[in-house]
């Protein structure tokens, strides 16, 4: 099979990775890919952006899967386009991407089909959603509908941080189009954790479960990130609540997504709220989590291509999928001042010394190389250093002791990913 994964991060790192020790795999394409994925593909300068130059590299490459990796190309129909060309791909339609691309659509969603998820209401008018949030309970969710990198969502405290955040999106537009719709909800209590199946539309497959850490600084303080670090499997999802969030989340909105005329193909990423009540929904992603894939790919002992082509032509019920009982832990290296303002270009040394352990995996993300071929940080998230060891414990001091031997002065990285985790395990 020749396989082409487009995007350039960590994530797409660990799926190249896994793809490029499949016996399936004859060749493997990235676009644009970074100096990591680089030894496991072959990367073209094409902007994930950029569908009609994806569309006609796969023709003429005669690309039999797509792989797509972040939700900006899902959402703006890449699939949809290479299915026209009779190209298949793994990851939803456009009309499937709803799940993430629209908060209003995944909250009239859940409530069509029972999806247990905070309660909600949608405002497209300034002074409905300000005369609203007088009369809710505190701590209130305050969401922008669309797309927003992450930074759309405001955990608020207070009443003016909740009227500050529906005023950046209504009234100052921070966000453009995608504030154009608010959605304000209820706080949720509970542990947090992110849980991953596939799809071919009709039949699930569930993956993993894994925990991120989305706040830049130690101890859940400081701005909203991508993610800093990850790690599987997350002590509060045992076997007991994964067929819960099967039954109650996953298979009904599977299920719901057929009957509403927009099957889902892909991998759907829930993350959740473990409430005293049960699980219930904070959002549904339509690709696998960043940095997250990089925990769950290095616990995967099964071939993930013939699963990713069985999302897309729908003979999912025929795979099974081996998971490790060890767990895995990323530790993410980010450039000092992410995610505000941050300098590229720095020279990263060591790498290999960090990967001479063998459960030890560094995967790239911002990196670049150089005039002369050295590497330098180039993003925000810059490395994913990813171990696995018996335990979360003995995998979270093999990540950090992996991170120690990197040189990169201008680099930073979070402390206590997986700590909560650790303390946990048995
Ligand atoms: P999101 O970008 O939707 O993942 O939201 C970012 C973070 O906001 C989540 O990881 C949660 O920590 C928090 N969050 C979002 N919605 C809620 C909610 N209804 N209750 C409590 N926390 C929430
Ligand atoms: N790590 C969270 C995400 O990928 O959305």
């Amino acid at each position: 099979m020749k396989v082409l994964v487009v995007g350039s991060g960590g994530r797409e790192h660990a799926l190249c990775w896994t793809i490029a020790a499949s016996p399936l795999c004859d060749a493997l394409y990235c676009a644009p890919g970074n100096p990591g994925i680089a030894r496991d593909a072959e990367c073209v300068p094409i902007s994930p952006e950029d569908i009609p130059a994806l569309v006609a590299f796969s023709k003429q490459q005669a690309i039999d899967l797509v792989v797509v990796g972040p939700e900006g190309p899902l959402a703006a129909g890449l699939v949809d386009r290479l299915g026209e060309h009779g190209i298949p791909a793994f990851g939803p339609t456009a009309g499937a991407s709803a799940l993430e691309s629209s908060k209003a659509f995944t909250k009239d969603f859940c409530a069509r089909h029972g999806i247990p998820t905070a309660g909600s209401r949608t405002f497209e008018e300034l002074d409905g959603a300000l005369t609203h949030l007088r009369r809710c309970n505190l701590p209130v969710v305050v969401k922008v509908d669309g797309l927003a990198a992450g930074k759309g969502v405001t955990v608020a405290a207070s009443l003016e941080t909740a009227e500050a955040a529906v005023r950046a999106a209504m009234e100052h537009r921070s966000f453009g189009p995608a504030g154009d719709r608010v959605v304000i909800e209820d706080f949720l209590q509970g542990v947090e954790a992110s849980f991953f199946a596939l799809s071919d539309g009709t039949t699930t497959l569930p993956l993993a479960a894994a925990q991120d850490h989305k706040r830049a600084g130690d101890g859940d303080t400081g701005p909203n990130t991508g993610g800093m670090g990850a790690f599987s499997p997350p002590p509060a999802v045992d076997a007991t609540v994964s067929r819960r969030i099967m039954e109650t989340i996953i298979e009904p909105a599977i299920a719901g997504m057929a009957a509403e005329g927009r099957p889902f193909h892909g991998v759907l990423f829930a993350g959740l709220m473990l409430t005293d009540d049960g699980p219930k929904l904070i959002e549904f992603n339509v690709r696998f989590g960043d940095p997250e894939c990089q925990v769950l790919m290095a616990r995967l002992r099964s071939d993930l291509l013939p699963a990713l082509l069985a999302c897309a032509d729908a003979h999912l019920r025929h795979v099974d999928l081996r998971w490790s009982d060890d767990a895995a832990v990323c530790v993410v290296m980010a450039s000092r001042g992410y995610p505000g303002p941050y300098r590229s270009g720095s020279p990263i040394r060591a790498v290999e010394d960090a990967e001479s352990d063998p459960e030890v995996m560094v995967f790239h993300a911002g990196t670049a190389s150089d005039a002369a071929g050295a590497l330098v940080s180039s993003g925000g998230r810059v490395l994913g250093v990813t171990a696995t060891g018996a335990d979360v414990a003995s995998a979270r001091s093999r990540a950090y002791r992996a991170v120690e031997r990197i040189d990169w002065p201008d680099g930073m990285f979070r402390t206590d990913i997986a700590a909560t985790g650790a303390e946990v395990t048995p």
